[in-house]
This record gives C-alpha cells, sequence and structure tokens, in this order.
C-alpha cells in the first residue's frame, strides 16, 4: 500500500485496512501475491529480459552451446534447412537463442542473433530501439539493435558494422541525458568504458582505475556487471564489489568516494546481489538520490561451490543517500540470506526481490537452496517493518533467471539454467524453460475498487513530452475517493544477471484535479525538469490511487 507519507493508507476502509495488515506483519498464514504460469515453454531461457514500448519482451540467451528447446525450420546462418535428423539436431543454427513475446496475445516468435550476446547488457535509445552491447567470443565487441515494430514479423536483430573498442562480457550499460547515448561500463578483465552507438573512428575506451581497484585478483572478480545509477546531478553513480564513486563521465573525474558497505561479502557479479535507485520524488525537487544495495554471496562462496560447499548467502541490504554531503550506509537485514536475486521498483514505491538462492554464488551449478519466496520492501516504512515475505514459487529461479515488471502491474518471470547447455534431467536444477507471472498483492480482487481505469495521456503535439512540459492524464475513478492519486513515470530496464540496468521510477507532481460528469478525472501532470532525471525515451505513467496502480501508459519524454 501506499506509503504513510503520502497519507492514502489511513483512508483505506476498515476491511482492506485489516486485510493488508494481516498480509504485512508477516504472520499470516496466507501470504499475499500469486503464480501463474504463462506458458509451458518458451524454448529459450530468457537470461535477458526488455520490455518494448509495444508491449512485447525481448529474451534470448546465448548462442554458444548448441541446442535450445526452440527449434527452427530453416539455420539462421545460411538459412538451409534443418533436418530433423542427424547433425542438425545438435546443430546450435538450428534452434532460436532469441524470442519476442507478446503480452498481449502470450505467444512468441524466434529472433535471428548473429553474434553471440551471452552475458551482455543493453539500454534503449529515446526512440524506443534497443541497443544492445557485448557478450561472448564473437559477440565480445558487437553492438545489436532492435527496433520493436507493429508488423511483427517485420522486425529482427540488427548487427551494427561498428563494434566496441573492447570486448566486454559482464559489463553493464546505462542511458545516459545526451540523447540517444550510453555508457558501457567493465566487463571481464576490461577495466574501462565507452560510449556507444559509436560516432567516430576515434571513439575509444578510457581507463577506469576503480574497476582495477574493486576486481579481486583470484578467480572470482566480484566487480563484474557493476550496478551503475544515473544521479539527478546528471553524475553517475558506480557500485563495484563494496565500494562505489559518483563519476563525472563527461570530464573523465571521479567526483565522491563514498564509503564501503559494512559486511566482508561483496556485492557484484559473482557474487551477485542485486541494486535500485529508489524512486525520486517531485516533492523535493527530485533532488534527493538515495540507492540500495541486497544480497550478494559470502567471501569464498564462489571457490567453496566448486567443491561442493555452498555457503550461506549475505542477509543485508544497504541504503545511502548519495546526494548532500554526508554519506553512510544505513544497514538492515532481509528475512533470509539471498544471491542472485532480482530487485523491481514496483508502482506503489516498493520494492520486490524475487528469484535467486540463498546458499552458493553466481555461476554454472554454483549455488542451492533456491529462494523460493520473494520480499516486499516498503523503503518509507519504520525499519525492522519494512519486509514482507511473499507467496513462494515451486519453480526454482537460480542462475540464469530474470524479472521484469509489466505494464499490466504483474511481475514476468523467467529461467533459470545454472547448467552449461540445456539440460532436463540428473542435474539438481534442470533448465527452466516455463514462464510465470507473479501478482502482487495490489492485483487482488479486493483493489479493484481503488484502481483507476481508462487512463489517456494528452499533451502539446510533436513526438513526445518535453522536460517541464505540463500534460494531461485523464482517467475513471468512477465514485471512487480522489484523495491520494499518484503519478509514476518507469523507465523499464535491461535486466540480465540480476542486474536491472537503466530502471527508475519517478513520482511526478499532479495538480488542478478536475471531476467530470460520470466520473471520470482529469489532472495536470509536470514532466521533469531535466534529462538528467529523466533520460529522454519511453517510460510507463501509473496513476496510483491509494496504493493502487492502474495498467500503465506508456508516454515518451524528448528533451526540450
Ligand atoms: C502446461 O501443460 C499442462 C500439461 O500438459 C497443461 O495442462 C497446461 O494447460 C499447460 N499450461 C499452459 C499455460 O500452457
Ligand atoms: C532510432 O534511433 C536509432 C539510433 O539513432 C536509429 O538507428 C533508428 O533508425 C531510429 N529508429 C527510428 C524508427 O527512427
Ligand atoms: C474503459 O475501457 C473499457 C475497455 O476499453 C470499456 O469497456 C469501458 O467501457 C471503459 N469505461 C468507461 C467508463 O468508459
Amino acid at each position: 500500500m501506499a506509503d504513510p507519507k503520502h497519507g492514502p493508507l489511513l483512508l483505506v476502509p476498515i476491511k482492506a485496512a485489516i486485510i493488508s495488515a494481516l498480509f504485512f506483519t508477516g504472520h499470516c498464514r496466507a501470504s499475499p501475491g500469486r503464480r501463474r504460469l504463462l506458458m509451458n515453454s518458451t524454448g529459450v531461457v530468457p537470461m535477458h529480459m526488455a520490455l518494448t514500448h509495444l508491449n512485447t519482451v525481448v529474451m534470448f540467451d546465448q548462442t554458444g552451446f548448441g541446442p535450445s528447446g526452440y527449434r527452427l525450420r530453416r539455420r539462421f546462418r545460411g538459412g538451409k534447412k534443418c533436418k530433423a535428423k542427424g547433425d542438425d539436431l545438435t546443430d546450435g543454427s538450428c534452434y532460436a537463442h532469441s524470442i519476442e513475446y507478446d503480452i498481449t496475445t502470450n505467444s512468441i516468435r524466434s529472433l535471428r542473433l548473429r553474434s553471440d550476446p551471452w552475458c551482455s547488457s543493453g539500454s534503449f535509445l529515446s526512440n524506443g530501439t534497443l541497443i544492445q552491447v557485448g557478450g561472448y567470443r564473437d559477440g565480445s565487441r558487437s553492438i545489436r539493435y532492435f527496433q520493436p515494430c507493429h508488423h511483427r514479423a517485420h522486425c529482427n536483430w540488427k548487427q551494427s558494422k561498428s563494434s566496441l573498442s573492447a570486448q566486454r562480457w559482464y559489463a553493464t550499460t546505462q542511458i545516459l541525458p545526451e540523447a540517444d547515448r550510453a555508457i558501457i561500463v567493465g566487463g571481464r578483465r576490461a577495466f574501462s568504458y565507452e560510449y556507444v552507438p559509436k560516432v567516430s573512428s576515434r571513439d575509444r575506451s578510457h581507463d577506469l582505475p576503480f574497476l582495477h581497484n574493486t576486481h579481486h585478483r583470484e578467480n572470482d572478480e566480484n566487480n563484474l556487471y557493476p550496478f551503475l545509477h544515473l544521479s539527478s546531478d546528471g553524475n553517475l553513480y558506480i557500485f563495484a564489489n563494496r565500494d562505489s564513486i559518483l563519476f563525472n563521465y563527461r570530464r573523465n573525474r571521479v567526483v565522491k568516494r563514498f564509503p564501503r558497505i559494512p559486511g566482508r561479502g561483496a556485492r557484484n557479479y559473482p557474487s551477485s546481489g542485486s541494486s535500485v535507485m529508489l524512486p525520486l520524488d517531485y516533492e523535493d525537487g527530485f533532488r534527493k538520490v538515495e540507492v540500495m544495495v541486497c544480497g550478494g554471496s559470502a567471501p569464498g562462496a564462489y571457490e567453496a561451490a566448486s567443491q561442493g560447499r555452498f555457503l550461506k548467502g549475505l542477509r543485508t541490504c544497504g541504503r545511502m543517500v548519495i546526494t548532500g554531503k554526508r554519506h553512510h550506509w544505513k544497514m538492515e537485514k532481509m528475512p533470509k540470506p539471498r544471491l542472485m536475486c532480482d530487485m523491481l521498483i514496483l508502482p506503489t514505491s516498493q520494492i520486490l526481490i524475487i528469484n535467486g538462492a540463498h546458499r552458493g554464488s553466481a555461476g554454472w551449478n554454483r549455488a542451492a537452496d533456491p529462494a523460493l519466496q520473494p520480499y516486499l520492501y516498503r523503503p518509507t516504512k519504520a525499519p525492522r517493518k519494512r519486509f514482507s515475505v511473499l507467496t513462494s514459487t515451486r519453480i526454482p529461479l537460480m542462475y540464469h533467471s530474470t524479472a521484469i515488471l509489466l505494464p499490466n502491474g504483474r511481475v514476468l518471470v523467467g529461467g533459470s539454467n545454472p547448467n552449461h547447455d540445456y539440460t532436463f534431467g540428473n542435474v539438481a536444477y534442470p533448465t527452466e524453460l516455463r514462464l510465470q507471472e507473479f501478482m502482487p498483492h495490489y492485483m487482488d480482487r479486493h483493489y479493484h475498487k481503488f484502481r483507476a481505469s481508462n487512463v489517456t495521456v494528452h499533451h502539446g503535439g510533436g513526438s513526445g513530452i518535453r522536460h517541464g512540459e505540463e500534460f494531461t492524464v485523464r482517467f475513471w475513478l468512477g465514485r471512487r475517493s480522489k484523495v491520494g492519486v499518484e503519478f509514476m513515470a518507469y523507465a523499464p530496464p535491461f535486466t540480465t544477471h540480476s542486474v536491472s540496468m537503466n530502471q527508475r521510477m519517478l513520482r511526478l507532481r499532479g495538480k488542478g484535479m478536475v471531476k467530470e460528469v460520470g466520473g471520470w478525472v482529469r489532472v495536470t501532470v509536470e514532466a521533469p525538469q531535466s534529462s538528467n532525471l529523466a533520460p529522454p525515451g519511453y517510460y510507463t505513467l501509473t496513476v496510483v490511487n491509494r496504493g493502487v496502480p492502474s495498467f500503465s501508459h506508456w508516454i515518451r519524454f524528448i528533451n526540450a
């Protein structure tokens, strides 16, 4: 439900209040949220997932280890027919390694990848095209594009003629305020950053000593897939291992060095905790930025796992305000130790922690004891009252599992595959091709009576809403109370390996509410003032009434 700061919870009728009190004290027998199986097989493990503004989800795995579970009629290299026998059965090019999932029709189609995107990264450009970079072997310097389209058969992966200046495997990408530029940071043995798309052949990598300093020299690295968050002042927050900096990428200069997060375990791959930037809020002019880092592996867990010892993961989360002058980590404990988890910001400003394991580390078959129960974290509650435990899954979601938030308020959950190949028997955690959705508490029928519907957005014309522009949001509330309506803009992430790149949520100012006849409501909403706050691109806009989100509506922010 809504945070007390925002008031609306107090107004919820007694019955709903009792229900939510039962749900959130953690003493209830039936914990909230529901799971539903969407597909028995996607054929391809969604190791990487990203929601497009046309309500489809691009999913892909790797191309280098032979067959997936999705056989093609024609091989994607050369286009020759694939026979249902002989070598073709083991030839990886007779199988899809990427698919597009359509949320509306619950169906998939195959996509063609020309190079291996295993453990790669990505961001959406301002026109909704996914730029997707790096990977393994022939894909380690690749720059790929996926431009979603209405005539689905016509769009597919395109590979750029230019390539990265360094091999980037396990790097993180963040879209920048300057239109259509993303930064790509790190990667295995890549202690540097660079920009995409490439504008000239002189567009090179820049050394980043912070990545040398946070690298564990032994086998377990622990600074891969660094956590990146674009701060409200336009600087880049980079967290790797246990340390973090605020980085002015325009000048190649470290602006701040933050204190080390307490506790002994590292947080980045293969330790693999997760991180979010908490929602930015119009009430403070979007100035205050607070990051949160949760979970990870115990020191030495990666090595121990190779000897069959699965060490208990980290139980702590740290929160730190990265703006202002004084910085310290405030630590708290999750209900249990957890690693390889995904952290998603829900439209209610709560954080969902889902997937992963209690023991071990990331890497092939290096984890045990799947974390079946998601946690809901309410950032503005009193400490110790923030976590609650949600409905379990029966499907273990281990290494190479992912989760993303959909515009219908649900969470799409796929994977995992901790095995080298697609393996369905005689292993602890077989390759999992089922696709499920998790429906958070707010999807329950009790909450329908608060849900705004038929949301439309009207703005001054052009291809999108300019920074600082006022636009109109119209929706239907019937006779429901209009107190406590909030407007949330969300940049959908590119998700892989517990890192939701580019994920950001902004609570926008709404004013001048007009009640029209028949239960319609019209509100003027203000777009964030600058591209530092909201880099140009597609966002979902969600009307949240008393902590209950509407279906989201796509909007596009463009540079003024
Ligand atoms: C999955 O398979 C089972 C068993 O064949 C079937 O009963 C069920 O309807 C299928 N579910 C979906 C979502 O396709
Ligand atoms: C989107 O932007 C990319 C990068 O600038 C460009 O290559 C592509 O053609 C654009 N797509 C559309 C539909 O404008
Ligand atoms: C809202 O939209 C639905 C589906 O498009 C429609 O059936 C319904 O009549 C609309 N509600 C109002 C109040 O117009």
